[in-house]
Parts: C-alpha cells; sequence; structure tokens
C-alpha cells in the first residue's frame, strides 16, 4: 500500500499530565497522524537551571510516538530563552526603533545579534543534535521557530554592530554608502561606519536607503542566525534533514524568503486564513503557490494551520463547514506533501488556551474532532500524490525589497498597499482558474506565456533586462503603475516613470496624480479606478483605456504595445474589478492561456503532474453540487470517473487522471 500525505501537528506534551500523554497516543493513531513537531517551546522545561538537563518526559515522548510509529520533526528548542538566561543576561533582550526593550513574558525575547544569545543557542542546539540525533523517530530538524515572527527588526546596540558589519560588507567603504544612501541629503554624510545607526526613531523620515539596507539586513541577520544552528546540527547529524517554518503569506512583509530558500533542505509553511476575509481562501492559495515558488517548485510542507479558530485576530471565527478540508487541500493542491496543525491538543493555559487544535478542549465529540479524522484518511487515499509538480504557464513577480520600497513613508500615497496590488491581480487569475508561480524580481521569465508585475517599485537593471526579454521572447507582460521607479538604492531613474520599465512599455509619465480616500475616476468602458492616476505620454505603445473623467479626462489609463515577438501592457492606475478582470482576459486570450478546467464561479482546480499521470484538484467553496468534466478514479472516495466528477457542496475532490 502506498504511504499516504504526511499528517501532523505541533505537539506539546510539557503541558499536559502523563494519563493525558498516554491518551494521545491512541487518538493520534484514530486521526491518522504521521507526524508531530516536538520540543518548539521547550527550553525552559529541557534545561530548568543553566547546566543542568532534564530530558526524560522528551525521552518518554519521543519513545512513545516511535512505537506509535509517528516521525518527529525535532526543535532545537531555542524559541524562546529561559527566564534564568534572561534574568543572568539582559543584554540580550531586542529593542524596538524607540529603544523600548521587549522583556521576557511572552516569547522569542531574544536579539539574533546578540553574542551571547547565540552562544546559548548553539550549545542548545548541540545539547539536542547530540542526545537524539540516532533517535529512530527523529525525521527532521526544526530550527527555532518561526524567525522573526515578533521581533523582525531589532534596534539594540548588538544589531547595530551588526547592521555596521553588513554595511561594511555590502559597500566597502564609507564613500560608497554615502553615495548609496545620498547622505548629500539634510546633512547626513557619515565620516566612517562607526557613525551608522539602525534607522532609530528620528524626528522626522529617516533616509530611505537606510530603511531599505536595514530591512536586507535584518532579514539576513535572521538567516544568519539560521544557519549557524544549522551548521551545528549538519556537523552532528548530517544524515537528518533541516527546516525552519516560514511564514509565507500577504501578512509578513519582513523576511526575504526567497533568498532564504537555499539554506533549508525543505520548504516548511506556516499559514492562517484572514477570518476576516470572505475570500480568504483566495490568499491561502496566494500564500499556498508563493510557498512553491519559494521552494522552486519543490514540494513542501504545511507545518501549521488551525482546525478551526486561532486567538490572535480581532475576531476569531471558526471554520464553516468543509472549510478545513478544503483549506488543507488547497494547500497540497498548490504543492504540499504534508498537511500540519498548530496544534495537536488544545491548551489548557497560556496565552492560546482558545486556538483551536486537533483535540479540542471539547474532547472527541466534537465537530473539529470527526473533521480531523475525516481529513486523516483523506490524506491517507492521497498517497499517489506524493511528489507530483504543479505547472504553470503565468508567472506573476512577487518580491520582498519591492514591497519594503513600495511602502516607504513620504511617497506620493501612504494608501498604496503593495500586497492588495498583487491580490487584485492574482484574484483575476484565481477566479478564472489559471494556475500562478510566484516568482522574485530577476528570476528567469522564460517559457511563460504571461507574466504580471504588480507595482514593482524597485528594481535592478537585471530584473528590468529579465522582463524584457520575456516580452520579446513572446509573453505578454503587464507592468503596473508605481514600477521601475528606483532603482536597488531607491535612487529615481530619471527621464521619466516608470522608470525601468520606460522603454519596454513605449510610455513616459511625467507627474504622479494620487487619489484621495473614496474617489474614483470613470474609464472610457465605463469601469472605474481608483488610489492612482498618473499623466501618461504614448511614446511607441497605443492606449487600450483613458480616462474619462477627472483632470487626466483623455489620457491612457492602460497601453498595450507590441515587442519583438510578445507584447508589452502598462496599467497605468488600479482597476476595478470588472477592469482588472478584462485585463487579464485579453492577456490570457492573445497569450493562448488555458484554465486548469473549466468549472462554475466559485470552485477552484488546480493540477500536479506525477510521473505518467496527473492529478485534478476541485475545491468547491459554493453551497451546491458542482461537477467538473475528467475521467480517472477519485481517490478520497475511491470511485471511478466515467465523464465528470461530482463535488459535493463545500467539499473537495481529487481525480487521478487517466
Ligand atoms: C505560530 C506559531 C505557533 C502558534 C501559532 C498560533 O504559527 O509558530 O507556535 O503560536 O502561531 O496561530
Amino acid at each position: 500500500m502506498t504511504r499516504g500525505l504526511d499528517y501532523g501537528a505541533d505537539y506539546n506534551p510539557e503541558q499536559w499530565p502523563l494519563d493525558v500523554r498516554l491518551e494521545d497516543v491512541g487518538l493520534m493513531r484514530e486521526a491518522g497522524v504521521t507526524i508531530l513537531s516536538v520540543g518548539i517551546f521547550s527550553w525552559a522545561m529541557l534545561e530548568p537551571r543553566e547546566g543542568e538537563h532534564d530530558f526524560g518526559w522528551l525521552d518518554d515522548t519521543l519513545d512513545r510516538l516511535h512505537g506509535a510509529g509517528i516521525r518527529v520533526a525535532l526543535a532545537t528548542a531555542t524559541a524562546s530563552p529561559p527566564p534564568w538566561l534572561t534574568r543572568k543576561h539582559p543584554e540580550i533582550l531586542p529593542e524596538l526603533a524607540d529603544g523600548t526593550v521587549l522583556h521576557p513574558g511572552g516569547r522569542q525575547a531574544y536579539s539574533v545579534s546578540s553574542p551571547v544569545f547565540r552562544d546559548y543557542a548553539l550549545r542548545m542546539t548541540r545539547t539536542m543534535a547530540e542526545r537524539y540525533g540516532e533517535h529512530p523517530a527523529l525525521a527532521l530538524w526544526h530550527v527555532d521557530n518561526e524567525l522573526g515572527c515578533h521581533v523582525p527588526h531589532d534596534y539594540s546596540d548588538d544589531a547595530a554592530a551588526a547592521f555596521r558589519r553588513w554595511l561594511e560588507r555590502r559597500y566597502g567603504t564609507v564613500a560608497a554608502l554615502n553615495t548609496a544612501w545620498g547622505t548629500a541629503f539634510w546633512s547626513q554624510r557619515y565620516g566612517s561606519f562607526d557613525e551608522v545607526l539602525p534607522p532609530r526613531t528620528a524626528p522626522t523620515y529617516a533616509n530611505p536607503t537606510q530603511q531599505l539596507d536595514f530591512a536586507r539586513y535584518s532579514s539576513d541577520e535572521l538567516l544568519v542566525h539560521y544557519r549557524a544552528l544549522r551548521d551545528v546540527l549538519r556537523e552532528v547529524t548530517p544524515h537528518v534533514p533541516t527546516t525552519t517554518n516560514l511564514m509565507l503569506s500577504t501578512g509578513t512583509k519582513w523576511m526575504d524568503y526567497f533568498s532564504w530558500a537555499g539554506d533549508l533542505d525543505v520548504v516548511a509553511n506556516d499559514h492562517y486564513l484572514r477570518a476576516h476575509d470572505p475570500e480568504g481562501h483566495v490568499e491561502l492559495a496566494f500564500s499556498a503557490d508563493l510557498t512553491r515558488g519559494v521552494a522552486g517548485g519543490d514540494p513542501w510542507i504545511l507545518m501549521e494551520h488551525s482546525t478551526s479558530a486561532v486567538n490572535w485576530q480581532p475576531r476569531n471565527r471558526a471554520k464553516g463547514e468543509g472549510e478545513m478540508l478544503r483549506n488543507s487541500l488547497t494547500h497540497v493542491a498548490r504543492g504540499a506533501d504534508a498537511v500540519m496543525f498548530f496544534q495537536w491538543r488544545q491548551s489548557a493555559a497560556g496565552a492560546e488556551k482558545f486556538h483551536s487544535a486537533m483535540v479540542p478542549h471539547a474532547g472527541r465529540d466534537t465537530n473539529v474532532w470527526r473533521r480531523t479524522v475525516e481529513l486523516g484518511a483523506a490524506l491517507g487515499a492521497l498517497g499517489p500524490v506524493r511528489g507530483s509538480r504543479v505547472r504553470a504557464d503565468v508567472a506573476l513577480v512577487f518580491d520582498y525589497p519591492a514591497w519594503w520600497g513600495a511602502e516607504l513613508d513620504s511617497h506620493p500615497t501612504q494608501a498604496l498597499r503593495y500586497t492588495d496590488e498583487v491580490l487584485a491581480w492574482y484574484r483575476a487569475l484565481w477566479r478564472r482558474n489559471v494556475t500562478v508561480d510566484l516568482v522574485p524580481a530577476g528570476a528567469d521569465l522564460t517559457g511563460y506565456r504571461v507574466v504580471v508585475i504588480p507595482t514593482l517599485y524597485c528594481v535592478t537593471d537585471h530584473a528590468a533586462a529579465a522582463v524584457a526579454r520575456a516580452a520579446e521572447a513572446g509573453a505578454s507582460v503587464l507592468v503596473t503603475f508605481f514600477s521601475g521607479i528606483v532603482d536597488e538604492h531607491d535612487h529615481v531613474r530619471l527621464g521619466g516613470y516608470p522608470g525601468a520599465f520606460r522603454d519596454l512599455l513605449g510610455v513616459r509619465t511625467e507627474e504622479f496624480f494620487p487619489l484621495l480616500d473614496g474617489e474614483r475616476r470613470t474609464l472610457d468602458d465605463g469601469t472605474s479606478s481608483q488610489l492612482w492616476t498618473e499623466k501618461t505620454h504614448l511614446a511607441g505603445a497605443e492606449a487600450v483605456r483613458t480616462y474619462a473623467d477627472g483632470p487626466l479626462a483623455g489620457w491612457p489609463a492602460v497601453t498595450r504595445r507590441a515587442v519583438g515577438d510578445g507584447v508589452a501592457w502598462y496599467a497605468a492606475t488600479r482597476l476595478d474589478e470588472t477592469g482588472t478582470a478584462r485585463v487579464v482576459d485579453a492577456l490570457l486570450t492573445e497569450a493562448g492561456v488555458a484554465p486548469a478546467a473549466e468549472a462554475p464561479d466559485g470552485v477552484e482546480v488546480v493540477r500536479r503532474h506525477g510521473e505518467g499521470t496527473s492529478f485534478l484538484f476541485v475545491v468547491n467553496h459554493t453551497g451546491a453540487d458542482v461537477t467538473v468534466a475528467t475521467h480517472g478514479r477519485e481517490l478520497i472516495r475511491a470511485t471511478d470517473v466515467d465523464g465528470e466528477v461530482r463535488v459535493p457542496a463545500h467539499g473537495v475532490a481529487v481525480v487521478q487522471e487517466s
């Protein structure tokens, strides 16, 4: 029998007495659990006093899980330092931009730049590796936890020193830094690296290049910490793969995960649904595609999501009918080979006691438990999917430094949200069931038939050239407003906007006209636009849409230019949903891109390709039964499909196609 897809959760047995831990194993079997993350927040339990260890409970846990055939992603246990450590070494605590010290009492109260903390974390990691490296349950190392989750930026003195070292490596000389940072402005010229600080709270806008470099440094610095711990694990246990759980979603801005991916043996992601968003499943699909992008197309692990409500949003909505299964299998459809939750058993105490889990407070006689068991059975039946891949004809460029840059202060508008721009285009493609690869700026775009580039504010010459090459080679490329404006140092590309893409697009914008809250412009096809307009001259392109009202009436809002074997489109404004859909349809039609399958509105379809076989995932977000044309075998219900698969309201089907 083929092994199913992996299934599990964070497991925190240290929160429970022995009788509960013993009961857990039976329940895990019932649910079909195959893997658990253990020990993430266990440092204070494992080392209650400096140098004194208590491993008994963890030894027993690993033995018990192994006996039940469950594998373990074992943590380095470094995700939160124990109280004795922060009391002895308060200098390891991180600081905010205004000098506020982040104290212990929550979690993650450490500075990754603190050499003292680093030493303790390395020692703990080595202790774990030496003790458990040969344990038969050990399948994967889980380094720390959600690095940067609460403290993406640390402004402490240790961080300032690390930032200076990072700048010296980047620029070599202080003269080069002065040029890059444009310090001729506002008397900011530096005489030596020693004078440079992180962008701590200042009387007014901090130097924007300093802000951008601090964001780059901070992402790199967290990665450096990961690498240091990872290297110890590789040294002691070279046979065990290593990962850490990323937070790929529109809600996590500060870690450039594309630059982290090469250091992870397998990419693992945590994703939580935006409960306030009636189309949270679209953001979920986006995050799953982004995870696959970071993984370079390889299968990945969904390391955490929730069975139902979380505890940390303003309103913590319980999941609706079938939602947990749909969420889980959407991740699988988009490349996950394992589905895990935070957490196994809902805590009785602590800040996360109202966060759902696989075993809820109310026990087994609950919807959550029944759905947990049902999902385990579904994943058990999806073994054939393991290792298969998703293919896409459309690339959407998603770039962390461009996100940081686009949302800097002292810009034409403070209302621009990079992820809103990205999601607007992603959503239009999602509605057409066209699968999208999310790639960073500078990625090789050859082979894609459509390339979408929303608001890529800062762009290198190299990345701009890759976009032009894609159009020359035959792709339909769409660039949207406030793209190509500056180089990697946040220096404006002079001569008219959108600087780096001006020639490719055949346009020249002379001035921005951002709109006020609620203000709209009508376009000549009756659709509307908001947020942003600009005065754009045609310089080789033709106008596809023009403004019908406002000060720019008659000026182009959307343009198109034939380039080489392809086409370059420009959207100079934020189009409404209909306007966005029309442009997407035009791009897909001219590029000959088809959906994964024809399906009714609200039904999501994605295909994974294996060797000589393919798997059609149909996720029904509607309240009605639907059918989708296909042939083969539906794996969850184990039934043959001849012509069309019927997917129940709120349900999912996975057809191995013949
Ligand atoms: C994160 C953490 C977990 C838990 C969940 C709650 O993902 O990694 O420890 O706090 O959030 O949603």
